[in-house]
């Protein structure tokens, strides 16, 4: 149920999460690392639908990082392989909910070149919705997108560089900044996730695991985001006047 104190005009247009905490989850049952992994899809469907319900209209998930390579063989591949199955398993369902799915992140050769299929496939087919955007951040590292960008502005001989140019050249320059950036787990950090576009965003740390997040979580979330003051380093907004 939606909690009362949920302010329907006042909904994030983009949600970005930092989906953390899957292996713990698994490591505190006893099972293995990439049990949790899969207990986590539950939690992404999860609040993909609450986010899509509430009329967000786009939700960003860091899937695996520039840095998760460094994980144990068996991990990374275990991703991989999950990753492509989540891919194929759900396209068609979000696809009829008339869900875009979009993709960023390096595709360098360590991603094997089905899942890329696999990536193009899913964006393809569901390129023409007009419903939330769903955006998968695969191989994604902040700091790769900026020097990805800055080395496309130099190919192209530019001679002036602005903010906008900048952003214009990162992985998906439709994408709006976040408004909301949620991290389960307890960890504070941002773990080099969308570091240009989270210049202003809302940042909300959640102590639960991400396999245990769920909508209320969510709800939460975004409680915490409507009781914050945006300023954009100006002063407070007409609402709450100085003083
Ligand atoms: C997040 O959970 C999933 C990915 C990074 C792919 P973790 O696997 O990082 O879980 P913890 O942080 O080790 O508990
Ligand atoms: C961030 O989580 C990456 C993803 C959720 C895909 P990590 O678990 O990799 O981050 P650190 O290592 O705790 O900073
Ligand atoms: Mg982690």
């Amino acid at each position: 149920m939606l909690p009362s104190d949920l302010d329907r005009s006042r909904i994030p247009n983009h949600i970005a999460c930092v989906m953390d905490g899957n292996g713990r989850w698994a490591e505190q049952r006893g099972l293995p690392r990439t049990d949790g992994h899969t207990a986590g899809e539950q939690a992404l469907f999860e609040v993909l639908d609450g986010a899509d319900e509430l009329g967000v209209e786009w939700f960003t998930v860091y899937a695996f990082s520039t840095e998760n390579w460094r994980r144990p063989v068996d991990e990374v591949q275990f991703l991989l392989r999950f990753n492509e199955e989540i891919l194929l398993g759900r396209q068609k369902e979000l696809h009829e909910r008339n869900i875009r799915i979009r993709f960023i992140g390096r595709r360098d050769r360590r991603v094997p070149r089905r899942l890329v299929r696999r990536m193009d496939e899913a964006a393809v087919l569901t390129r023409g919705n007009t419903g939330l955007t769903f955006t998968i951040a695969f191989n994604y590292g902040g700091r790769a997108e900026l020097v990805d960008a800055v080395q496309r502005i130099v190919d192209g001989g530019a001679k002036r560089i602005t903010e906008r140019t900048i952003a214009r050249h990162l992985y998906d320059p439709e994408m709006p900044d976040p408004d909301l950036v949620i991290r389960t787990s307890g960890e504070y950090r941002i773990s080099n996730f969308l570091l240009w576009e989270l210049a202003y965003s809302e940042l909300v740390f959640s102590d639960a695991l991400w396999p245990d997040f769920r909508r209320e979580h969510l709800y939460a979330a975004i409680k915490e985001f409507q009781d914050r003051d945006r300023r954009y380093g100006g002063v407070a907004g007409p609402d709450e006047p100085d003083g």
